[in-house]
């Protein structure tokens, strides 16, 4: 398995193309703005594109959707059904955050509607792109529709904005909810062995033995200090 990764927009989030050696078969993991060298990438890898694979519809790992399927026509648009309102709201998305729509042009957010999803994927899905499977897991917590991707014989699990190095994803957005993503990170990410890879949607790569010693959110330690003990 091969991982590129391109931190992309103002929040640094980590875009990724993966791809199965063997037979050339890729995927795009949250392509995050239009990027002439994601494209050029795949191209000059040559590498299929099969699907642009969606871990949840919030605008930095979205962005780039409708500029990746423009150039990749091929390539499936996928995401949970439970994400759909959020993706499809991408052009209000900076209204959010308190941007103005005359600023939306200097900052790269004057989003265009995004593609059709394809289709919706399913908790339990298995995603099979050459010799790569991917398991989706539906973490629900950081969004309603938030999914991973787990890829088992690799070791290796794409988090998006459930878990990060040391800290997980907000959730005082909408559709956010703090107990149903530490359930969502225990149930799903936590799971698989200490070895594997996490893949986080911003920031550094960890290991899941490394954030079930350390990430205070996991630990119980973030609890106890916020209780003052
Ligand atoms: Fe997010």
């Amino acid at each position: 398995m091969i991982v590129e990764t391109f931190v992309q927009t103002a929040f640094q989030q980590n875009t990724r193309v993966v791809s199965c050696p063997a037979t050339k078969a890729a995927i795009c993991i949250d392509p995050g703005e239009p990027s002439n060298e994601v494209a050029e990438y795949i191209r000059e890898s040559g590498l299929e594109l099969k699907a642009i694979i969606l871990t949840h519809g919030h605008l930095d790992h979205v962005g780039g959707t409708a500029f990746i399927k423009d150039e990749f026509p091929e390539a499936e648009v996928l995401l949970h059904a439970d994400e759909e309102d959020l993706y499809t709201s991408l052009p209000q998305q900076p209204l959010l955050m308190g941007i103005q729509p005359h600023q939306f042009a200097a900052l790269g957010m004057d989003y265009v509607d995004p593609p059709r999803p394809t289709r919706f994927i399913e908790h339990g899905e298995v995603i099979e792109i050459g010799e790569l499977k991917f398991e989706i897991r539906h973490c629900p917590g950081h969004t309603l529709g938030h999914i991973v991707l787990a890829e088992h014989d690799r070791q290796a699990v794409f988090t998006g904005d459930c878990l990060f190095s040391g800290t997980i994803g907000r959730t005082d957005l909408p559709g956010g909810n703090y107990d149903r993503l530490i359930a969502s990170i225990n149930k799903n990410v936590m799971t698989l062995g200490d070895d594997f890879t996490v893949m986080c949607g911003h920031g550094p790569d960890t290991t899941v033995g490394r954030e079930r010693a350390n990430n205070p959110f996991l630990t119980g330690l973030y609890r106890l200090n916020a209780r003052g003990q």
